[in-house]
């Protein structure tokens, strides 16, 4: 297959798979589902037996709040701003035969985004934690890598990182795992392509390129839980990326909430739940409603990065080292 073709590929079957790309509210001619409100999920969530097992999938969306850029919002998208990069199409940046080739687009955008160095988990992530806490949560799907989850204090057996994270790395001809740290230094520091000890190849993090497997993880849970999941909710994603994109019409739970600025998945009237806008805005809505919405800003402020005296960061210590080895192939 040629330069691009793989992207373009993904881009194809992505289209068959998301007819509604680019709709917006005012064109689609879609029902919003009007009959159901956040009233709905709350009582869904304090029934006690409706949602008890909540899984979520997630995008770049939730993070947009904590200054990280989405890939596909117009004009503020990762996509929209690639310029500098001079790729030959925005994808690229993220590919392995382009990485093979030409590291550096990906390191010098891998040092912006580096986890845990300036962007902290968002009122959304701190809200995930809090049905993990409350017993609710079943799984979270998250297609991010800026291992946001992972700082608000997600626990690991909550969370499957769907495209990967940076806490790992291994070279990309050989697979030889490379040491986290030095791959880190490398590219905060140096800017430039850790090389593998073995073979010489180019290492990244264990993040998922186009082109590779997702985890076996996520293939491994995803199973069980679409049958298990009493209640999705989607997330700032514009669920553009397969095979993730599929989950909403896999899970056999009965309803479905979306939290997105657009409608990115068909509302089924009487089932499904569209609350529009700004995710961190309708959390807020709904944690008021259901009364959480104090314990919702105290656990945000405890994993705030600039925030030294806080809990979270002495936890966030412990957690590192726990995580020293890698937990999956990627
Ligand atoms: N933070 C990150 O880790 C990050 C950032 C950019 C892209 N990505 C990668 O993008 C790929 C998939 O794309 P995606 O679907 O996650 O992102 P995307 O850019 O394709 O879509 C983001 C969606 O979220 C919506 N959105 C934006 N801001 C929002 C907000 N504040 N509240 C609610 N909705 C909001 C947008 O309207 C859009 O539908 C993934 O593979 C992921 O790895 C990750
Ligand atoms: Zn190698």
């Amino acid at each position: 297959m040629g330069n691009g073709g793989i992207p373009k590929l993904i881009s194809e079957i992505d289209s068959l798979l998301n007819p509604l790309e680019g709709l917006t509210l005012e064109d689609a001619d879609l029902d919003f589902g009007s009959d159901l409100d956040i009233r709905n999920l709350v009582d869904w969530i304090q029934s006690g037996n409706k949602a008890k097992k909540i899984m979520v999938l997630s995008g770049a969306g939730v993070s947009v709040a904590a200054g990280i850029p989405d890939f596909r919002t117009p004009g503020t998208g990762l996509y929209d701003n690639l310029q500098k990069y001079n790729l030959p199409y925005p994808q690229a940046v993220f590919d392995v035969s382009f990485y093979r080739s030409q590291p550096q687009p990906f390191v010098t955008l891998a040092k912006e985004l580096w986890p845990g160095l300036t962007h902290s988990p968002t009122l959304t992530h701190s809200f995930l934690k809090m049905l993990s806490d409350k017993g609710l949560l079943l799984r979270l799907y998250s297609q991010n890598i800026d291992g946001l989850e992972y700082l608000a204090g997600i626990p690991d057996e909550k969370l499957v990182e769907c495209h990967g994270h940076f806490r790992s790395a291994s070279c990309i001809e050989c697979g030889t795992t490379a040491d986290p740290e030095s791959v880190k230094n490398t590219i905060i520091k140096d800017v430039t392509v850790p090389k593998c000890d073995k073979c010489g190849g180019n290492v990244k993090p264990d993040i998922v390129f186009f082109g590779e497997s997702l985890p076996d993880r996520f293939h491994q849970m995803l199973r069980t839980d679409v049958e298990e999941a009493d209640l999705l909710l989607v997330m700032g994603t514009s669920l553009q990326v397969a095979p993730v994109s599929m989950i909403p019409d896999m899970v056999r739970c009965e309803h479905r909430v979306l939290f997105n600025r657009e409608p990115v998945m068909k509302i089924r009237t009487g089932k499904d739940l569209f609350l529009p806008g700004n995710c961190d805005d309708q959390v807020m809505e709904l944690c008021s409603i259901l009364g959480w919405k104090q314990d919702l800003l105290e656990e945000n402020a405890k994993v705030q990065i600039n925030n030294s005296s806080n809990f979270k960061n002495d936890e966030g210590t412990e957690r590192k080292n726990l995580r020293k080895e890698p937990r999956e192939k990627t």
